[in-house]
């Protein structure tokens, strides 16, 4: 029987007990029992239950996550209607010339399944701007899978690269999908923590870090959520340690577009270093259009064969006629990518003074959409609690960074706002800011 039966808060024990009549059992029943008429009524009552179903169970690999952060945050973001700095999504569109090509793919019927690694001419598309990104020339057919986002770039890295066991070394704060993923692959994260105010590399403690188990080390630069770009003294020092201990680099360089302080530098272009670089990307930073999910990831041959073989079993195929579209984007002429940053600087400039004005301490911030601040001039506990005050009092999203830590603590005293938003989003938020955050 039920051991515990608090239906309504769906708390359960000995769940195999909840429905006592399993297939087992049913086929043991005395025959007379299913006589036509009483087995149809039977079956019937069976196939209506009055109770509820058995909750989810997640399983052990992904227990310790939640929601994530920025669906809670959208969440409150609605229910109070506050301007949502948080999330780092733009409130504006995609350019017109990548929606019509998308328009135009799908009249031409691109609808079908698309070859599992992209279509060829995105995956044309991805090499060319990597050549005159990187100089490096890479084959389309073999070394670039599209994806379906670079979630799903990471997510098929991980799985279809890293072994049970094996250590990744992630930098602290870093976005959220990498622990969880890497908690899917089985891999043992060991995490380096980098710290305000410019968030540098202790090359060091990297340096100590580093063991016969190191599979790999996943970076991203530009980076969220604290805008540090990798120097180039940084790079050089990661690409020797690697080389040196035979370590992959896995780099995530979704905001390769948005680097405005410096220049951004692909770590595969590094002497030595394409060897053993995953480079990870997607469209959806670049072109305003984060809803398309379409990504690639960049490796060569023997690399790439492990990301396939994941890839054909997550998603196998990503979106046809956005990857056609995706491909006209990548085309872009450099003035496309020169007024996008143009765009960004002025909306940086308008949050970063804001923020300063309001009283917060600013962290600079080099590249990415995203800009850190410290809170505690305003006197909360932590990060969470900050912003709660922020959404619910003064009507402002920002996202708590201890989420992207594995030790919470070292983030509760930061959190991020994003400029991805129009002008006058930025703006109100400010004054919003400014009349009602009291120190
Ligand atoms: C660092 C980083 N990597 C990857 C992603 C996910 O990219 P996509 O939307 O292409 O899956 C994001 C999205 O916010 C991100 O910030």
């Amino acid at each position: 029987m039920l051991q515990t039966s608090n239906w309504s808060g769906c708390i359960w024990t000995a769940s195999h007990q909840v429905f006592p009549l399993n297939y087992r059992s049913i086929r043991s029943l005395p025959f007379a029992l299913f006589s036509k008429r009483r087995s149809t009524k039977f079956m019937a009552s069976l196939s209506t239950p009055t109770r509820p179903p058995k909750p989810i169970e997640v399983a052990k690999r992904l227990e310790q996550f939640k929601t994530t952060i920025f669906t809670q945050m959208s969440m409150l973001a609605i229910k109070h209607g506050a301007i949502n700095l948080g999330q780092g999504f733009p409130n504006f569109d995609g350019p017109q010339f990548v929606k019509d090509a998308a328009i135009e793919a799908i009249q031409d019927g691109k609808n079908q399944y698309a070859r599992g690694y992209g279509v060829p001419d995105l995956n044309s598309a991805v090499t060319a701007r990597f050549k005159k990104d990187t100089g490096l020339d890479v084959d389309p057919e073999s070394e670039v899978t599209v994806t379906s986002g670079c979630t799903e770039a990471i997510a098929a890295t991980m799985l279809g690269l890293i072994n049970p066991g094996d250590e990744v070394i992630l930098f602290a704060p870093f976005y959220d999908s990498y622990q969880a993923t890497l908690s899917m692959a089985g891999a043992k994260i060991k995490c380096i923590t980098l710290r305000p105010p410019d968030f540098s590399v202790p090359i060091d403690e990297l340096k100590s870090l580093i063991s016969k188990n190191t599979r790999a080390i996943l970076m991203n630069t530009p980076h969220n959520p604290t805008g540090k770009m990798f120097t180039r003294e940084e790079l050089d020092a990661i690409a020797s340690l690697c080389i040196e201990n035979d370590v992959l680099v896995l780099s995530d360089e979704v905001y390769d577009k948005l680097a405005f302080e410096m220049e951004h530098i692909s770590i595969a272009s590094l002497p030595g270093m394409y060897e053993r670089t995953v480079t990870m990307n997607s469209l959806g930073k670049t072109f305003s259009l984060t809803g398309w999910k379409i990504g690639w990831a960049i490796a060569p041959p023997h690399l790439t064969w492990g990301i396939r073989q994941a890839h054909s079993y997550l998603t196998f195929a990503t979106s046809t006629p956005m990857q056609f579209a995706a491909g006209a984007a990548l085309r872009a002429p450099d003035s496309y990518y020169d007024e996008l940053k143009r765009d960004y600087m002025a909306k940086k400039a308008i949050l970063v003074k804001g923020l300063k004005d309001v009283g917060f301490t600013v962290y600079p911030s080099s590249g990415t959409y995203f800009v850190i601040v410290d809170h505690t001039p305003f006197g909360k506990e932590n990060d969470v609690a900050f912003c709660e005050y922020l959404i619910k009092e003064v009507g402002v999203v920002a996202i708590p960074t201890s989420v992207f830590y594995l030790n919470p603590d070292d983030g509760k005293n930061l959190v991020r706002f994003t400029f991805c938003k129009d002008e006058e989003t930025l703006r109100s938020a400010v004054i919003r800011m400014k009349d009602k955050l009291k120190k």
